[in-house]
């Protein structure tokens, strides 16, 4: 069995990429860090696209698994019309919405509020037979500081893991479920339950449908159990995914500013919102893409 080479006695280490992608022509792509995130310049979101924009954007979304813009003002069909470019828009089956569009979900936390979204590391909305694709979020009033998010990127995840864990993981599935995180969410928005949530099992490696990639699958807000293993195997196999996975060698860190927009890849990232500006005020829109099933190719790299 070939040994990860990426991996050191004492845990993953990054080889840095440094084969540098294709130029690009219409767009500035900054790379975060090696591994996660870049930064997009030169462009502005509320004139309509070029083809060889729309093309670049997604080569950069393709390439990096988030990408930022800073300073974007758009309205909310801008933000609606930029969200379809990728797929049709994903409707989400607890929070609320900007009223009179419920593609668009309100971001929204300030002195009254109970808690925050997003403080645990997930995938958006990973409970859902066909889990979003992507979710584009504009943050449009910053607290004066902190309210950063993190990314962590699965493909690195996935690739750090030793040879060993990787068979052990291959074919295997997880359950997803929604009902322990959503029944009572929302209750400070006014938000009543529904009677039931989404759950749906998914392959613990998924293949990603574009990059072809394997990325680690499984997520502490949703994950509850791998199937076919005891409980107790579970339980320890899935605790030690979600440490694995928090390692800072496979995130970024983005800091908002106000007309901030991020657009990450919910098939190879997984994200965790800081809730440290309280009292402060933080609002965002957000417009979600739909996906499609997660599949797991055996044959993938
Ligand atoms: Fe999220």
């Amino acid at each position: 069995m070939q040994s990860n080479q990426l991996r050191g006695n004492n845990g993953p280490r990054i080889k840095s990429n440094n084969i540098s992608s294709k130029d690009y022509e219409s767009i500035t792509v900054k790379k975060l860090t090696p591994v996660i995130g870049a930064e997009i310049f030169d462009i502005d979101l509320s004139k309509p696209l070029s083809s060889i924009q729309e093309h670049e954007i997604q080569r950069a979304f393709a390439e990096n698994q988030v990408i930022f813009f800073r300073n974007q003002i758009i309205t909310k069909q801008n933000h609606l019309d930029l969200g379809r470019l990728f797929g049709p828009l994903h409707i989400h089956p607890a929070a609320p919405h900007v009223e009179g569009i419920p593609e668009m979900m309100q971001i929204y936390a300030d002195q009254h509020s109970p808690r925050a979204n997003g403080e645990v590391w997930h995938s958006d909305v990973s409970c859902d037979l066909e889990p979003p694709m992507g979710t584009m979020l504009q943050i449009i009033q910053c607290p004066p500081h902190g309210g950063d998010t993190l990314f962590s990127s699965m493909y690195a995840a996935y690739d750090a893991l030793s040879d060993r864990m990787k068979i052990y993981l291959r074919g295997l599935t997880a359950l997803h479920d929604g009902e322990p995180v959503y029944r009572g969410l929302y209750k400070n928005f006014g938000v009543k339950d529904k009677e039931t949530y989404p759950h749906a099992e998914h392959p613990v490696i998924r293949t990603h449908p574009v990059t072809g990639k394997n990325a680690l699958y499984v997520n502490k807000g949703f994950t509850t159990k791998i199937i076919g293993v005891p409980l107790d195997e579970s339980d320890g196999i899935l605790s030690y995914l979600f440490e694995h996975m928090e390692n800072p060698l496979f995130q970024c860190r983005f800091r908002w500013e106000e007309n901030s927009i991020a657009f990450w890849d919910n098939r190879c990232v997984q994200h965790r919102a800081m809730w440290d500006y309280w009292p402060n005020t933080r609002v965002g829109n957000r417009v979600t893409i739909s996906g499609d099933k997660p599949f797991f190719n055996d044959s993938a790299p």
